[in-house]
């Protein structure tokens, strides 16, 4: 079994790249199905769960290739329309296909998705906007089928902006034959980007990025090379770590625009924040500020999958701090992780108060969770001594290589392997 090390207490200094953002790459690679074409995206992250999208896509019938970060599918083949159990149960984005196969081939029939555990997560609003369109959808509770004939689009309200429902109505009207318009539409950055890349290939979609999306049905999509946007959780991962061990660290191919509440809370917490271009400079040349009040919401308010990372980073600052995460109902499970290394955190329901000690010592942690994970990083980075993470198959979900990107930055940091005697990783 994998895990990672870490003697942390180091400061962090240098200069790294943000990789392609994953919440991004995925809804692109569902919308790779729908393109009767090659595409061709840049900057995708080297990522367990993008192997998971490529795997479905295969059993589907498409083909693709990958060249480093560039990734080619060609769906011209592509006509399956089943995913299996198991690519499933592997992730939650794998329910963002639904959309875009039953478009495609007239037919998607898969199962229930999988995830990171925090919270129930319901599809009852991805089913409930694809049945406004026209499709028939029929769901025991596991298996979900869902039909194209008689879709013709329509208006879909949703009733809470979520992301993965927004990216499933956009995939699944593009090729209809009418117009939607999505109402209350999630206006994250990354379905600003899905949209990019599919009206690059013929869609016609305005409106992405607002709550009031308008698609108008086109006959079919064309061949496309799209670069998929900078990941701005992991930056605001890298952002926690430097609070939690001090130092100067640049991120390039960062958009600052995209984490200006993340900033916000870096500056509450004497952060040092410079950005120019697509670059962003973050520097703690002393123990973090505690801040009064944290409050996770939809974009642009603090997102929900960087509340793990900083409240990491809040354990060593000087006061008190409070976090009340709203999105998910289950997303405090770091908690206890996090007081393995001496942080005192209290928590009740979806809010934890978190009381700054000095400083966090080594210690034996779990993932709970992929940005709980994250979390565990950053506190291992700041604590003194020797701490070991395991179950970093969830970190490696979402991060790509970590543990490289940290060693970069100068932290003592190392992927270790229980059953090869503690050998480093072979690459
Ligand atoms: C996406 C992101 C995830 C992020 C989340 C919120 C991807 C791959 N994942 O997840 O990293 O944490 O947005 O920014 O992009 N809900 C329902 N019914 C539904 C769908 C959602 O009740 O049918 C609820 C959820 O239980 C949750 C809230 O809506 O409480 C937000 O979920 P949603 O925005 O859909 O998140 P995801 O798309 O799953």
């Amino acid at each position: 079994m994998q895990y990672i090390e870490i003697n942390g207490g180091r400061k962090l200094d240098g200069k790294i790249s943000v990789q392609g953002a994953k919440n991004s790459a995925l809804p692109i690679l569902a919308g790779a199905v729908l393109i009767d074409g090659e595409s061709e995206l840049h900057n995708c992250p080297l990522l367990s769960d993008v192997d998971v999208c490529l795997q479905i896509i295969h059993g589907l019938g498409g083909t693709t290739s990958r060249e480093k970060s560039i990734i080619t599918v060609d769906s011209r083949e592509l006509c399956g329309c089943d995913i299996p159990q198991s690519l499933m149960a592997e992730m939650r984005s794998s329910i963002i296909f639904l959309g875009s196969v039953a478009a495609r081939c007239g037919r998607a029939c898969m199962y229930l998705p999988g995830g990171c555990q925090i919270g129930a997560r319901p599809i009852d609003l991805h089913l409930k906007a694809l049945q406004k369109l026209g499709y028939k959808i029929t769901f025991d509770g596991s298996n979900i089928c869902c039909e194209r004939a008689g879709a013709s689009g329509g208006v879909v309200e949703l009733a809470f902006p979520s992301v993965g429902a927004t990216e499933n109505t956009i995939l699944a009207s593009v090729l209809l034959d009418g117009t939607t318009t999505i109402i209350n539409a999630a206006m994250e950055p990354e379905i600003a980007d899905l949209a990019d890349f599919l009206n690059k290939a013929g869609a016609k979609i305005s409106g992405a990025g607002t709550s009031r999306i308008v698609i108008e049905g086109v006959k079919s999509l064309h061949s496309v090379a799209y670069s998929v946007m900078p990941d701005r959780i992991a930056a605001s991962t890298y952002m926690a770590a430097v609070a939690a061990s001090g130092g100067t660290v640049c991120l390039s191919g960062a958009k600052a625009e995209h984490i200006l509440s993340v900033m916000g809370v870096i500056n509450k917490m004497g952060g040092g924040i410079k950005s120019k271009g697509d670059e962003i400079t973050v520097t703690f040349t002393d123990r973090p500020q505690a801040v009064k009040s944290i409050t996770t919401g939809v974009y642009p308010a603090f997102p929900t999958d960087s509340q793990a990372p900083i409240m990491a980073s809040l354990c060593t600052a000087n006061g008190a701090s409070v976090i009340n995460e709203t999105i998910f109902e289950n997303r405090l499970r770091h908690v206890p992780e996090l007081r393995r290394f001496g942080a005192d955190i209290i928590s009740s329901g979806n809010t934890a108060r978190i009381i700054g000690v000095e400083k966090l010592h080594g210690a034996d942690v779990t993932c709970t969770d992929l940005r709980g994970g994250a979390a565990l990083i950053v506190a291992a980075l700041g604590a003194q001594g020797k701490s070991r993470i395991y179950k970093i198959s969830h970190i490696d979900r979402g991060y790509e290589n970590a543990e490289r990107q940290f060693a970069a930055l100068g932290a003592d940091i190392r992927r270790l392997d229980d059953e090869k005697e503690q050998q480093p990783k072979k690459e």
